[in-house]
């Protein structure tokens, strides 16, 4: 049981990371900016309020946030561990969130900083589409289709892009990290919790510092 935190710049990978860790460790993937985007397609409230944030490439109110993590971590499917996927992001979500475990009787096990340039970021972000029917993720730099125009996943020829993948939102989303959420690396740092791993290696190489990792902690805390 090992409950996970991906910490990283937007574009940095945690997403893609993400869905291979949780198919591998058989443990769900709570993203808060997926959560945040399915809202603002289905129109509900949360959604109306996070849209502007979201466009502009701000953080949404962290009341929102934290009500989104607070309901869906107490649910059965993340008693055996859960992958938190852009929450915390800021130091209040950070305390926030450390009292919400405890009171859970549950706790970290690790935290991953993900490392990558940021001319590779924005070559990563600006490069991103996925499929509309399945959400897998492509890249026009990285990462294409096999057979171009369809979905490796699923076989879909519908693909989309994400609006805050433009370019004044991104500059915003990039200073919004330096500014609120890598203080958070020094945080976790100290709580002896932080994995340093070099995100701009190839997704497989990534993916395996990441199953040496958790392999490591596993076998520590047994
Ligand atoms: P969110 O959805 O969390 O976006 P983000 O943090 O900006 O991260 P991204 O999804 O852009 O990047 P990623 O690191 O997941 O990279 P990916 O794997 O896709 O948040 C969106 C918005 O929601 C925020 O701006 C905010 O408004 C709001 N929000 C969310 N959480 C919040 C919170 N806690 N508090 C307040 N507001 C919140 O990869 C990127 C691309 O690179 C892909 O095309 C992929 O194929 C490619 N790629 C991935 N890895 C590699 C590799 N190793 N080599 C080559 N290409 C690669």
């Amino acid at each position: 049981m090992i409950n996970v935190i991906f910490l990283g710049p937007p574009g940095s990978g945690k997403g893609t990371q993400a869905a291979m860790l949780a198919t591998e460790l058989k443990i769900p993937t709570i993203s808060t900016g997926e959560v945040l985007r399915k809202e603002v397609e289905l129109g509900s409230e949360i959604g109306k309020l996070a849209k502007s944030y979201m466009t502009s490439g701000g953080l949404v109110p962290d009341e929102i946030v934290v009500g989104i993590i607070k309901n869906r971590i107490v649910q059965d499917d993340c008693q055996n561990g859960f992958i938190l996927d852009g929450f915390p992001r800021n130091m209040n979500q950070a305390v926030v969130l450390d009292l919400m475990l405890e009171s859970l009787n549950k706790e970290i096990g690790v935290v991953f900083n993900f490392e990558v340039g940021e001319d590779v970021l924005i070559k990563r972000i600006a490069g991103r589409f996925s499929c509309k029917k399945c959400g897998a993720v492509y890249n026009n730099y990285f990462k294409q289709p096999k057979k171009e125009g369809v979905c490796d996943n699923c076989g879909s020829d519908q693909f989309e892009s994400r609006a805050d993948d433009n370019e004044s939102t991104v500059k915003n989303r990039l200073k919004v990290y330096h500014d609120s959420t890598s203080e958070l690396i020094g945080y976790y740092e100290k709580k002896n919790l932080l994995c340093s791993i070099d995100a701009i290696k190839s997704v497989p190489l990534v993916f395996g510092g990441l199953i040496d990792a958790v392999s490591k902690i596993s076998s520590k805390t047994k």
